[in-house]
């Protein structure tokens, strides 16, 4: 059997590929490594948490010494590395744990790797090292756009991307660099625009639209996702990064719209706020390189978004549970000086 770390495995992408992995490779071991910060929730595996093939493990990835242990232990194939601080607008707050967990958390999993005898080490990281695009529709993002990012989070994840590659160009560890888009589907984290504002919408409350809307967010239903990674884990050319997106561009005033049709509800609900500071105008993937590997999503938006509001609907305890808690005061004050 062969043992594969999944960082972060209790959070929204990282819980999705979890799921993916155990109901697509039964001969894996699944190890879900998390710290469980107000991101991460457990409840989400309770199917599969007394399996044989799944073992929880609560730690920080910027704890050297937990980490050490654990490579002691146990003899990993694959590593793949979701774990992140991933809210742009906590990371405008608060930049410093960002630093913490996305850079040095990637580093102390690296030099843990580098002993191992893995054969690939992903690393999850996003369209945001490469900054903003114009809303000239004929530019995207490739794997040589230069890394220009814009907010404290999107900084840290430029940085553990170039100490991954540093690691494969000085030690030869066998990494890929996966950048992705905007995700969304069930279990996203409701502080995120798409899981926001079907929330608020349900509780018959206003969304707050930063600016005046029409920056672009280029969307991809985590399931797509997760199947991307499953393909460069196994296949990706090694040291190589991938860029993933389903070339599904929307204006996040057209997002709130969207949702607002599929419930039903009134347009008076939605709220034009002040702008996200340093906000990023257009995000837009080419995807040429893995789907040259084989890979293609399967949703497209209105199936996707149609699926998502369902599962909230129907998931409404796992997402009240979240606002009721400590979210609550996170949004009374980042919404607060709006
Ligand atoms: P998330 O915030 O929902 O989950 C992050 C998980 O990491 C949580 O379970 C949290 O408990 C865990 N974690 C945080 N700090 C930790 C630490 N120090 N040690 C161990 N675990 C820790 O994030 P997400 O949206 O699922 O994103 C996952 C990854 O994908 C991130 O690396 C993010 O940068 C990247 N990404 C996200 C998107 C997106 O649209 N959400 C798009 C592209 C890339
Ligand atoms: O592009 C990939 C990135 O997508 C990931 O790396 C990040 O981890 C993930 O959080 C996401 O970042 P964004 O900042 O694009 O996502 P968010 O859902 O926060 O915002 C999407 C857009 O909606 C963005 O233009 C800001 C806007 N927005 C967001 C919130 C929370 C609003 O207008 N109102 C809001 O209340």
């Amino acid at each position: 059997m062969e043992n594969i770390l999944v960082t972060g495995g209790a959070g929204f992408i990282g819980g999705n590929f979890v799921q993916y992995m155990a109901a697509n490779y039964p001969k894996y071991h699944i190890y879900n490594l998390d710290l469980l910060t107000y991101a991460g929730d457990l409840t989400k595996h309770q199917a599969i948490e007394n399996n044989d093939n799944y073992s929880f493990v609560h730690i920080d990835i910027a704890d050297r010494q937990a980490i050490d242990a654990l490579f002691e232990k146990i003899d990993f194939t694959y590593i793949v590395h979701f774990a992140a601080e991933s809210h742009v607008d906590r990371s405008i707050a608060e930049p410093e744990i960002f630093i913490r967990t996305n850079v040095l958390g990637t580093q102390v999993l690296l030099e843990a790797a580098k002993r191992a005898n893995i054969k690939k080490f992903v690393h999850v990281s996003t369209d945001e090292v490469y900054g903003e695009l114009e809303f000239d529709p004929t530019t995207f993002f490739t794997e040589e756009t230069p890394l220009q990012p814009s907010s404290p989070y999107s900084a840290s994840k430029a940085s553990s991307d170039l100490l991954v590659r540093a690691y494969y160009e000085t030690y030869g560890l066998p990494i890929n660099i996966t950048r992705c888009s905007n995700n969304y589907g069930p279990y996203h984290f409701p502080e995120k625009l798409i899981p926001l504002t079907i929330s608020r919408l349900l509780n018959d409350q206003k969304v707050p639209v930063y600016g005046d809307g029409k920056n672009v967010r280029d969307w991809l239903h985590v399931q797509d996702h997760c199947s991307a990674i499953d393909l460069v884990m196994h296949s990706g050319e090694i040291g190589e990064v991938y860029n993933i997106g389903g070339h599904n561009e929307q204006k996040n005033l057209e997002v709130v719209k969207t949702i607002i049709r599929t419930l039903g509800k009134s347009e008076d609900l939605i709220e034009f706020v002040e702008d996200r500071l340093g906000h990023d105008k257009r995000y837009a993937i080419d995807p040429t390189k893995i789907e040259r590997l084989g890979w293609r999503p399967v949703y497209d938006f209105d199936t996707g978004i149609a699926q998502t509001v369902e599962w909230f609907l129907e998931n409404k305890a796992w997402w009240e549970q979240i606002i009721s808690g400590e979210y609550q005061q996170y949004f009374d004050r980042q919404y607060a000086q709006k």
